[in-house]
Formats: structure tokens, sequence, C-alpha cells
């Protein structure tokens, strides 16, 4: 199941993900009229620019988080193309089939693709398409190993145990062999690299507590968030040569009932 998320400070930290998500969308060819469906749209920063290209279309935006649904529901409140709903992905349902499922920053918090990408395939209409971006193979693996390491400190060690890793970076060879064997056609799959370089450490502090470290805070008493994430904010720090983070996006689009 989704775990919430602070959407107050995702929606002021979240620009890398919007300046990503614009480049996803320069992709999308539209007429302009057609039904869309963002599959994990957050506070709606994204969905914003997708709508643009929809004049005349309508947009179901889907979070798991009941506090990005509020802020994506206030954002879109009085636009009658908009409709958002509180839904797992892994359990995603829809009245009407779409023309297209756009997604970004959002599947390598679900660990299974095949699952996910059947939702998608109902949840299209024949020859609709599926366009998303999210981390793949090798994504921010110079954080992980800093997360891991702090994770071992005595300090921090006792929340951990028992920790799976909640993140799934694909490659894009197995995305693309579980869209064909979920019945899409028309697939390509690719990584390409991608940095995010923040202001100062603390401003990668807060991102990293708010988008990257949130399956990890869950397990630690408040008082300790902070610490932790400053604590991961420094070694990453010190491992790239400042406050950076080095990204690898997993890119997909495919066609439902092509094949
Ligand atoms: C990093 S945010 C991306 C938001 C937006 N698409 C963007 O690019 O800014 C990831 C979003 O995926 C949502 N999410 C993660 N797992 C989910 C699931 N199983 N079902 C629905 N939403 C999920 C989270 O609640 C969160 O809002």
């Amino acid at each position: 199941m989704a775990r919430e998320w602070n959407a107050v400070e995702y929606e002021d930290l979240s620009s890398p993900q919007t300046r990503w998500g614009a480049e996803v969308l320069s992709r999308v060819d539209l007429r302009g009229d057609e039904a869309a469906l963002d599959a994990g749209c957050g506070t709606g920063r994204v969905t914003e620019l997708l709508l643009e290209k929809l004049p005349l279309g309508t947009v179901l935006a889907v979070d798991g988080s009941a506090a990005m649904v509020e802020a994506a529901k206030n954002r879109f409140a009085g636009d009658s193309r908009v409709r958002v709903e509180q839904q797992d992905l892994l359990e995603l349902r829809v009245e009407e089939p779409v023309d297209l499922v756009f997604s970004t920053a959002t599947f390598h918090w679900i660990k299974d693709h095949e699952r996910l990408f059947g939702r998608i395939a109902q949840s299209l209409k024949p020859g609709g398409r599926l366009v998303a971006q999210c981390g793949g193979e090798g994504n921010i693996s110079r954080a992980t190993q800093a997360t891991h390491e702090v994770m071992d400190e005595e300090r921090f060690r006792p929340y951990f145990e028992g920790w799976t890793d909640d993140k799934h970076y694909a490659s894009a060879e197995d995305t693309k062999r579980r869209l064909e064997e979920t019945g899409f056609g028309d697939v390509e799959a690719w990584l390409h690299d991608e940095r995010a370089e923040f202001g100062s450490e603390e401003e990668l502090t807060r991102f990293l507590g708010t988008v990257v470290l949130g399956g990890h805070l869950l397990r630690l008493p408040e008082e300790e968030h902070e610490p932790f994430a400053a604590a991961v904010a420094a070694k990453i720090t010190e491992v790239e040569g400042g406050p950076i983070l080095g990204y690898v996006r997993l890119n997909m689009q495919a066609t439902r009932g092509a094949a």
C-alpha cells in the first residue's frame, strides 16, 4: 500500500521532478481532447502541465497519499476537466478507459511492475498509450550506498532491523519484457542520466527527508528524522564533492493492444 507523503514540502522541493515531467510531456503528442490519467500525480505540479495540452480533454489524477490527493484537489478545484482520486496504483480501477496513462517519478516506488502494468493496461482503451518515467537501474546509487552506511551506524541500526529496500530501480530490458508480456506493443524503454544539484547541504537534507528517505523516516522516532537525513546528506556531499544526486531515469512508451 502506498505510504503518506508531506505534500507541503514536496510542493516546495519538487523542481527536479517537475523539470523532468515537463521533458517527458514534450514527447507526448496530443490532439487536445483526449482522456488522460496521471498515475501518481503528487500535488499536481506536472498534472498542471499535462492539462495545458488538453484544453478540451480530461485528466483523472490518481495518487495513493491522502495528503497529496488533498493538495491536488485544492490545486484543481473549479477545473471541470480534472478529477482527483485516492487509489493504490496496484489496485487501479477506472470507470471509463482512457487514451493516455502518463506517469512521472512514481513507478520506482512500486515493487510489483508486472501487476502495475497489468492494472495500467486495464485502464487504457485498445490503442491507448502509456508514457512514463521513473527511477531506473543505477539511480542515485551513491546516495543509496551512503544511506546504507548511515543506517548501519550504532545510533540508527536498531530501527532498521529486517529492512528491505522500498524502491525498485528496474532496467530498460526488464521493463520492455514486462510491458510486452502484459500485451503492450510498440514498446520502447531506455535509461538516461540526470543530475540534481542543491543550493546547500541543508537543502539536500530537506529534499532527502521529503522525497528519497520518506520510507526510512517512518522507522525512526520524530527527533531522529532530521539527524538521519542530515547524516546521509553529509556523506553524499563528501563523495559527490557537493550536494548532488546522480539520477538515472527509466523512460517507457508503449501502446495497448498493438501487439
Ligand atoms: C515523487 S512523487 C511524484 C509526483 C508527481 N508525479 C511528480 O512528478 O512530481 C511520487 C508519488 O507517487 C505516489 N505513489 C507511490 N506509490 C504509489 C502507489 N502504489 N499508488 C498510488 N500512488 C503512489 C506517491 O504518493 C507520490 O505522490
